[in-house]
C-alpha cells in the first residue's frame, strides 16, 4: 500500500554523480525529492575516480568532446551548466582543486570531498535518501509513477533515471536504466565498453608482453570521417595489450575488427630522420632508435622488423630504413578485443537521445520521465568530461522537473 507520506514531486533512481546532483538542485528549488539507490555506499564511482582525486570536470568541455549518435544533443545542457558553474559550487564548499593536464581539474585532497559536497547539497534540499533499497518494479499510476522497493512503495509525479552505465559491475553497475527505458518504449543505442584497455591474442602479443610497463608519448588514430578519433597522449604496454590515456581515448572510437594506427614518433618524419642519421653516424641501429624510443622497445622493434639491432646504421640499405621509418610513424595494430566492462571507465551507447528533450532530458513520449548521466547515449572523452555531462544533464532535469 502507498503511504500518503511516500508521495513525492520527484523520485531519482541512482545516487551517483548525476542522481545526487539532480536531487540536491531540485530539492533546493522547492521540490519534495526522494533519492533511491540499491548500494549502501553512495557515489562509489566518484570515490574511485581520478586515482582517488576525482577529475571532476574539464575547463575545455564542449560538444566536440562527446560521442553520441546525436552529436548536438549535449549542446544545450553543457551550455547552461558549465565547468565554471561547478567550480562556483566547489568554492561555496571550500574544496581546493588544481589543473593537471589539458584542462583536467582534480581535487587537491580527495574524491570524498565531492561526495560530501553532493550529500550536503541533498541535505540542503531536504532530499529523502533511501540507500540499500532494491527497486522491484516501476509503473504508471494515473499521472504518477509508482515504485515498488524493498523499503516500501513510493509515488512520485516525476521520475529521474540516473543509474549510470555498465562499467565496474562489482561496485553496483546494472542495466536497470536500459530496462526501464525499454519498458517505457524508449530505444537503446547498442552499448559497449569504452575508455578501456585493448587486448591482443596472446601469441601475437608475446613479443611485446615482456615490455609491459613501458610508456611513451604517441599519436593514435582510428576510423574515418565522422567516426575518426585521433589523440596524442601516453601509450602504455601491458601484459595483455595496450592501455594508458592514448588507448583509453581511442577505444571509444575503435570498432572491433578494425585497425588503430600508432605513430611512435609523432614529432618526426622517421624516414627522414633515419636516413639523416645514416649519413651522420656510425652507430648501431638499436642505439640510434633508443634516442627516441625506450631501449627495450627499440630492440623488440628491430626483432619484429627482422633487422639485427646491432647492425651498423651505415650498412643498412635505404630501402630497409625507409620501411622501418614508415612503420615507426604508422604502426598498424588490430586489437582482438577489450578488457570489457570490468575495466572500462564508461559505457558507450545507451538511451537514444532522439527521444529526449535536449533542454530538459525528459522523454517526449513519457511526460515526467527523465534520463540523465551515463545511462544516456552521450559519452565523454577521458579527462573530466563524463562528470561534466553528469552535472550538466542533472541540472537540466532538476530545473525542469
Ligand atoms: P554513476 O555510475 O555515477 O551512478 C549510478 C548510480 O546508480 C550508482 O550509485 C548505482 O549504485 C545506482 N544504480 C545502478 N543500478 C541500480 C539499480 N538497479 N537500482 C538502484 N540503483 C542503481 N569520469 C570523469 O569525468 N572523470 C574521472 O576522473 C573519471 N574516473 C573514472 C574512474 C573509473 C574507475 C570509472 C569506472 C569511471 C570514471 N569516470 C570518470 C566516469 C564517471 O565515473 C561516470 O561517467 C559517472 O559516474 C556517471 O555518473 P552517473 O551518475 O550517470 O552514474
Amino acid at each position: 500500500m502507498v503511504n500518503r507520506m511516500s508521495r513525492y514531486d520527484l523520485a531519482v533512481i541512482g545516487a551517483g554523480a548525476a542522481g545526487m546532483m539532480c536531487a540536491g538542485v531540485a530539492g533546493q528549488l522547492g521540490s519534495r525529492v526522494l533519492l533511491l539507490d540499491h548500494a549502501t555506499r553512495l557515489g562509489e564511482k566518484i570515490r574511485i575516480s581520478g586515482g582517488g582525486r576525482c577529475n571532476f570536470t574539464n575547463l575545455h568541455a564542449s560538444p566536440a568532446n562527446f560521442l553520441s549518435q546525436n552529436p548536438h544533443f549535449c549542446r544545450s545542457a553543457l551550455a547552461r551548466y558549465t565547468p565554471q558553474d561547478f567550480l562556483d559550487l566547489l568554492r561555496r564548499h571550500g574544496i581546493a582543486w588544481h589543473e593537471k593536464h589539458k584542462g583536467q581539474l582534480f581535487c587537491n585532497d580527495s574524491a570524498e570531498d565531492i561526495i560530501a559536497m553532493l550529500r550536503a547539497e541533498c541535505a540542503a534540499g531536504d532530499v529523502a535518501l533511501r540507500s540499500g533499497c532494491t527497486i522491484q518494479a516501476v509503473r504508471r499510476a494515473g499521472d504518477d509513477f509508482e515504485i515498488d522497493t524493498t523499503q516500501g512503495v513510493f509515488r512520485s509525479r516525476q521520475l529521474v533515471v540516473a543509474t549510470g552505465g555498465l562499467s565496474i559491475p562489482k561496485i553496483g553497475a546494472t542495466d536497470f536504466g536500459y530496462r526501464l527505458a525499454r519498458q517505457f518504449g524508449l530505444h537503446i543505442i547498442e552499448t559497449r565498453p569504452a575508455l578501456v584497455p585493448l587486448t591482443f591474442p596472446a601469441e601475437a602479443w608475446a613479443p611485446f608482453a615482456q615490455l609491459s610497463g613501458i610508456a611513451l608519448d604517441c599519436q593514435l588514430s582510428t576510423g574515418a570521417g565522422k567516426g575518426k578519433g585521433s589523440f596524442r597522449e601516453d601509450l602504455l604496454l601491458t601484459h595483455r595489450g595496450l592501455s594508458g590515456p592514448a588507448i583509453l581515448q581511442i577505444s571509444s572510437y575503435w570498432q572491433p575488427g578494425t585497425a588503430i594506427a600508432v605513430d611512435l614518433l609523432p614529432d618526426d618524419d622517421a624516414v627522414e630522420w633515419l636516413l639523416g642519421e645514416k649519413q651522420a653516424t656510425r652507430r648501431h641501429l638499436n642505439n640510434v632508435l633508443a634516442q627516441r624510443l625506450p631501449a627495450r622497445l627499440a630492440d623488440a622493434w628491430c626483432a619484429m622488423e627482422g633487422v639485427s639491432p646491432t647492425a651498423p646504421l651505415g650498412e643498412l640499405p635505404d630501402k630497409a630504413l625507409r620501411r622501418l621509418g614508415e612503420r615507426l610513424n604508422r604502426w598498424e595494430l588490430r586489437p582482438s578485443g577489450s578488457e570489457g566492462y570490468r575495466k572500462a571507465e564508461v559505457t558507450l551507447g545507451g538511451v537514444d537521445t532522439r527521444a529526449l528533450s535536449s533542454a530538459t532530458m525528459m522523454a517526449e513520449s513519457v511526460p515526467g520521465l527523465y534520463m540523465i548521466g551515463e545511462v544516456v547515449d552521450v559519452t565523454g572523452w577521458l579527462g573530466g568530461y563524463n562528470f561534466q555531462w553528469a552535472w550538466a544533464s542533472a541540472v537540466a532535469a532538476a530545473r525542469a522537473a
